[in-house]
């Protein structure tokens, strides 16, 4: 059991506090997924205006071979690696044509919520018994260090759901220079990439008529009240989503409906918000192919191939390191 010590002194206490005493006040996304964020995200999934895992899971399913070819074309072992697995669904694609094809694989899912890993763990040896899987739960960026020493066999990272959406430009960048820096030459990275297109179709994904994005959003103020003695009044904030097309970037913000102080216990502090004062969730940026090329050379990468779906909403990208 933590120790009210050892909660204060927790990363989540301390990017609580770095972001709640910022200017926009902010709280980090990496922070959504406890378990009631982890089943709200799943039903996001399923949303009809949610295209972005429809479209990921499209590529999956006809490009399977294809991409199994992309991936064994030089070496027929490798490690697969993935970070923010989640639920796993779109892998699984993956993982039961790879062991069809009899290739000597093992899988490391690697997610920073425990739920999260454990459901993909249970989930996944259940499905393929056959499968070498070791999950681990975790920060993908304290972990990363540790990949680099793994093994020598090919490692393959996937880095799918537009996971990377989440960063800007220059933390992109950066995100996957670090990548590279864990990665052998022979090392491959699969990225998946959410892409411009008709901004009403983006604003609806992160809108939706149900409102399970504005309870994905706020539930975030119930961890804060839960694990860190905190008492935001939920029905005291409401969701607001946008999407501007100049930056090609979705952003959602919770909106404080009135003046109001919020106390968190074990940051021993309060937190006055004014009426309509915003605190910025997350950012969710869409990508052109001229952009990925960019960013791929600026992180030290050449594009092997990217495959798209149908309406060329999404796509993955495979990068070999240069
Ligand atoms: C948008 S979901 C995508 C899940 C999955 N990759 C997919 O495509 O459906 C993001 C996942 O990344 C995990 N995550 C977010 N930030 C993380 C971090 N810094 N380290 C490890 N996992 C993280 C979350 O817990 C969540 O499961």
């Amino acid at each position: 059991m933590q120790t009210s010590t050892s909660i204060k002194q927790s990363t989540f206490a301390k990017d609580i506090l770095a972001g709640l005493t910022s200017t926009p006040k902010s709280i980090s996304s990496k922070y959504f997924y406890d378990d009631e964020g982890s089943r709200l995200f799943m039903e996001i999934m399923k949303l009809p205006e949610y295209y972005l895992t429809k479209s990921e899971f499209e590529i999956f399913s006809e490009h399977t071979a294809e991409i199994f070819d992309a991936f064994t074309s030089d070496a027929s072992e490798f490690d697969l690696i993935e970070l923010g697995a989640g639920d796993g669904t779109k892998t699984a694609v993956l993982i039961d044509h790879f062991l069809k094809r009899n290739v000597d694989f093992t899988y490391t899912p690697i997610d920073i919520s425990k739920e999260a890993c454990d459901a993909l763990s249970t989930k996944f040896k259940a499905r393929f018994p056959e499968l070498k899987i070791e999950t681990q739960n975790g920060d993908y960026f304290q972990i990363l260090e540790s990949l680099k020493i793994k093994s020598s066999r090919r490692k393959i990272l996937l880095f799918l759901g537009s996971n990377i959406g989440n960063f800007n430009r220059e933390q992109a960048v950066d995100f996957f220079k670090q990548l590279r820096q864990v990665m052998h030459d022979n090392d491959l990275l699969f990225v998946g990439f959410d892409l411009q297109k008709d901004p009403h179709v983006i604003l609806n994904a992160y809108d939706d008529a149900q409102g399970v994005t504005a309870a994905f959003n706020l539930n975030l103020l119930n961890r804060i009240n839960r694990e860190l003695g905190a008492n935001f009044d939920l029905s005291k904030f409401s969701y607001y989503a946008m999407y501007r097309p100049v930056e090609c970037a979705a952003r959602s913000f919770l909106i404080s409906r009135e003046k109001q102080t919020v106390s968190i216990e074990a940051l021993d502090r309060s937190f006055d918000f004014d009426q309509w004062e915003a605190i910025f969730m997350e950012i969710s940026q869409k990508y052109s192919p001229v952009l990925i090329k960019e960013i791929a050379g600026e992180s030290g990468f050449a594009i092997d191939i990217t495959f798209y779906d149908n309406k060329n909403y999404y796509c993955d990208s495979l990068w070999r390191p240069i």
